[in-house]
């Protein structure tokens, strides 16, 4: 059971399972199949040991780094994920207001929020990128990728581990969240039957990428690759990041926990000026450090941040005389504080491993379990 003041991400996660309905938490929470990689993504985590380094004057650490050239206070930002308002009624504008000083990548398809809303509600230096999917349909892409460019988007995300949707053993259909919940970035497009059955392209080839770089002056990315021959195949295209993912373990179970695939990753890329971001099981300040030292730039976390929206909807009933009954949803201050346990983690994993800067966290800060 968790304390009644969340003191670390995973009393979050109580919270949630706590306070939503069985079958919501559960499709956050769940992976695909038996959930091995699910789980190997925290662990893997574990399995790394930290060699620190002591008397290196570490009583100012700076935090702050950059992303495609734009700063950002610290390498942990939020990877997409759907259906914010299964969490907390302000989903999405929430999750960006929350993390205002680093990077939110939304959710193109999965948003219930209108991707201009979101940016229209946050301030304009907010860093902001966009998730895509291929469709068979390459004009809804092309739409998507139109309106995100016009509303102040700043990298266009690409995920590559998903031509069909994972088997995921404990979402119900009769309560699959795109039956409650709106989609309004393709919802606009189309009519929402055919929405439901738009589909990805499972044709797409590597070519993709430069088709994508035709018709857009974003910077790509792509998420879901973990093996040295796909991030030679993406230097070969126009390609400024890589998000080292399997998704939350959410499509093929039984793949690579992601920090076990970074370094392989990073191998590859060196030489190159593409950056390495990395997503899947970051649940503690070390975990950040573990993932900067292995050579990722910034780690992006998924679950947490859901798990920190569920954690304050309480419905706050005000009376006043003059204003009559006013009615207002707390605001989702659930993933701040998850964005500022994780920061001030990080902040302490830096001091006791003799970090003051991004730029002395090194590799040799960190053993895998087999050099032990
Ligand atoms: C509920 C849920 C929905 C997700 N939706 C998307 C999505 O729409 N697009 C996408 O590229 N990844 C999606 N992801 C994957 C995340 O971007 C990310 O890769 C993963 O959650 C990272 O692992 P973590 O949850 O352990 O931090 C989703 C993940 C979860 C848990």
């Amino acid at each position: 059971m968790a304390s009644r003041v969340p003191i670390c991400v995973n009393d979050f996660r109580v919270f949630a399972k706590e306070r939503l309905p069985k079958v919501w938490f559960e499709y956050q929470d769940g992976g695909a199949d038996g959930e091995q990689t699910v789980e190997d993504n925290v662990e893997a985590f574990q399995r790394l040991r930290l060699r620190p380094r002591v008397l290196r004057d570490v009583s100012n650490r700076d935090l702050s780094t950059t992303i495609l050239g734009t700063p950002i206070n610290c390498p942990i930002a939020v990877a997409p994920t759907a259906y914010h308002q299964m969490s907390h009624p302000e989903g999405e504008i929430a999750t960006a207001k929350a993390a205002a000083g680093t990077c939110m990548i939304l959710s193109s398809h999965g948003s219930n929020t209108h991707l201009r809303d979101v940016t229209a509600a946050v301030s304009p230096d907010s860093l902001l990128w966009i998730q895509l999917y291929l469709y068979k349909d390459r004009n809804v892409t092309r739409l998507m990728v139109k309106m995100a460019e016009k509303s102040g988007y700043r990298a266009l995300v690409l995920t590559l581990d998903s031509p069909i949707t994972g088997k995921k053993l404990k979402d119900s259909p009769c309560v699959y969240p795109s039956l409650l919940y709106r989609l309004p970035n393709i919802e606009a497009e189309k009519s929402k039957n055919v929405v439901r059955n738009i589909g990805f392209d499972m044709s797409a080839t590597w070519s993709v990428i430069d088709w994508l770089d035709s018709i857009t002056t974003l910077p790509i990315v792509v998420k879901g690759i973990l093996t040295a021959e796909d991030t030679r195949e993406a230097l070969k295209h126009n390609v400024a990041g890589i998000i080292v993912s399997n998704h939350g373990g959410r499509q093929l179970d039984g793949v690579y926990a992601t920090i076990d695939a970074l370094p392989e990753v990073v191998e590859a890329a060196r030489g190159s000026n593409v950056e390495i971001y990395v997503d899947g099981g970051v649940r503690k300040g070390t975990d950040v450090l573990k993932a900067l030292a292995l050579g990722a730039r910034a780690v992006f976390i998924g679950r947490p941040i859901l798990w920190g929206l569920a954690y304050d909807v309480s419905l706050i009933v005000s009376m006043s005389l003059c204003m009559g009954i006013h009615m207002r949803w707390k605001g989702a201050s659930g993933v701040k504080q998850v964005l500022d346990i994780l920061k001030e983690e990080f902040s302490l994993a830096m001091a006791l491993t003799g970090c003051r800067t991004i730029s002395d966290i090194t590799s040799d800060l960190v053993i895998s379990p087999s050099k032990l």
